[in-house]
């Protein structure tokens, strides 16, 4: 087999709703570029999105929460992911949608609580006292097995661990052993051992070796400096959520029963509010030690309609708490009867005294030229070649009906095309996609006209 020269192809393969918006495109000074980041015109609500990102990196935004609100198919969750890539990895960013609230297993209050603490990060810095060097011997030393039987077990381990200035020999325990295996560490990597509980952590592969080979899939790190024993930071990225998981886990014995108890019972059940009060103290006395640092992240709850007054009474609440991410929400709903109020009508479907402590962001229908050049920015991600002709009759039809709906025409139509042996889609084939789909408003308006002949 030749695989020198299979060209790796997974860059443009898999394609879903939103692959191409990469950013919020803007400029240094946090105007919109009128083509950027997969993002097309709608700048008003891209420039105020680049605010609230400006506002979350400075961490002045907790506790706070936006509204994007607009028509179907103008980019609300577009919007919304463009600015959890432009946050980065290290910031949480956890989505859902309204309708996941509703669970015959979990209180609907318990699912808002357990996401607004999967948005919320926690940095915590801790100085450990650590072993940390390059390793230059691994020698595990074996015995008999004192239970008699076949077989030797490790007595100890013999490591020798280097730093620029100094080496040293260690001699370990047979459980840290295990986890030196665990971790594939082998002559020539860079590992540090915590010397409290012998956790072992393996860094990356000196960068000695690193001229062996020309390509290597190794991430290469400096021989340390200072001594092998010493006192050192580090930094790890977590969420109130896990914690509250790690430390809900049933504290039974190793006996079968307990085992089984630990697959029975969901995990969910386990955090109760008296648990995360604890974490929640824990958590603020490190905050004040300045052990921790507070890492608010953003919930975005698109279709926020479909939450129910009682969801809505807790966020109002949950908004104010000390430990609090930015929260987004997204509809599409005008003026529309709020859930569970017995037909109270309010806008967007949030009662009025929530919406008061929302900024609002509007999103707009979009021009001619922009579902164009949306429709062309698509057709490339997907990989589809459309002649010019074709995107500007594909973008009338999505100026009458909706850009989704264009959006979604690109894949049959390419297909059609393939149909009629072309490889390019061509204006023809637009009008026969068309004609044979429906768009919601074409649909609609058949269902009035011959609405005496379906079931009501
Ligand atoms: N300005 C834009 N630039 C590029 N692509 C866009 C833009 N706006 C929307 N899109 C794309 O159009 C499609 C529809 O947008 P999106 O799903 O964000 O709409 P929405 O406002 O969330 O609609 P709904 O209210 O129905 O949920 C998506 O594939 C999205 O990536
Ligand atoms: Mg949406």
């Amino acid at each position: 087999m030749r695989v020198q020269e299979v060209l790796s192809t997974s860059k443009e393969q898999r394609v879903a709703t939103h692959s191409h918006i990469k950013g919020l495109g803007l400029n240094e000074d946090g105007t919109a570029k009128h083509i950027s980041g997969g993002f097309v015109g709608q700048e008003n609500a891209r420039e105020a999105a680049g605010v609230v990102v400006d506002l979350i990196r400075t961490k002045k935004m907790a506790g706070r929460a936006i509204l994007l609100a607009g028509a179907p198919g103008t980019g609300k969750t577009a919007l919304a992911l463009a600015l959890s890539q432009e946050l980065g990895a290290k910031v949480p960013f956890c989505p859902m949608v309204g309708s996941e609230v509703y669970s015959s297993e979990i209180k609907k209050t318990e699912v808002l609580m357990e996401n607004f603490r999967r948005a919320i990060g926690l940095r915590i810095k801790e100085i450990k006292e650590v072993y940390e060097g390059e390793v230059t011997e691994l020698t595990p030393v074996e015995t008999e097995n004192p239970l008699g039987g076949y077989g030797k077990t490790v007595a100890h381990v013999i490591i020798g661990l280097k730093t620029v200035k100094a080496t040293k020999q260690l001699k370990l325990d047979p459980v840290i052993y295990e986890s030196l295996q665990k971790e594939k560490v082998a002559v020539g990597d860079v590992i540090y051992i915590e010397s409290s509980n012998g956790a072992v952590k393996r860094v990356g592969r000196s960068d000695a070796y690193a001229t062996e080979f020309d390509l290597e899939a190794e991430a290469y790190v400096p021989v340390p400096k200072g001594e092998v024993h010493k006192k050192k930071e580090i930094v790890q990225d977590v969420t109130l959520h896990d914690l509250d998981v790690a430390n809900a886990r049933p504290q039974g014995g190793q006996d079968i029963m307990s085992v089984m108890g630990q697959l029975l019972k969901p995990k969910k059940t386990e955090i109760t509010d008296k648990l995360r009060k604890e974490i929640n103290k824990v958590v603020n006395k490190y905050i004040e030690q300045g052990v921790a640092e507070l890492v608010p992240g953003v919930l975005f709850i698109d279709e926020v309609h479909m939450l129910d007054i009682e969801c809505f009474t807790y966020l109002n609440r949950a908004l104010e708490s000390s430990l609090s991410p930015i929260v987004i929400f997204a509809t599409n709903r005008g003026m529309c009867a709020i859930r569970g109020s017995d037909g109270l009508v309010a806008p967007h479907g949030v009662p009025v005294d929530l919406l008061d402590r929302l900024l609002i962001i509007r999103t707009l229908p979009y021009t001619l030229e922009e579902i164009t050049t949306i429709l062309s920015i698509r057709a490339k991600t997907e990989g589809i070649s459309v002649s010019d002709d074709s995107v500007q009759d594909l973008a009338k039809i999505g100026v009458k009906s909706s850009l989704r709906y264009a959006i979604q025409l690109l894949t049959p139509a390419s297909i059609l095309s393939k149909i009629n042996g072309r490889d390019q889609i061509a204006p023809g084939d637009i009008e026969e996609v068309n004609s044979l789909f429906y768009d919601a408003k074409s649909s609609a308006q058949m269902l009035q006209e011959t609405k005496d002949r379906f079931i009501v």
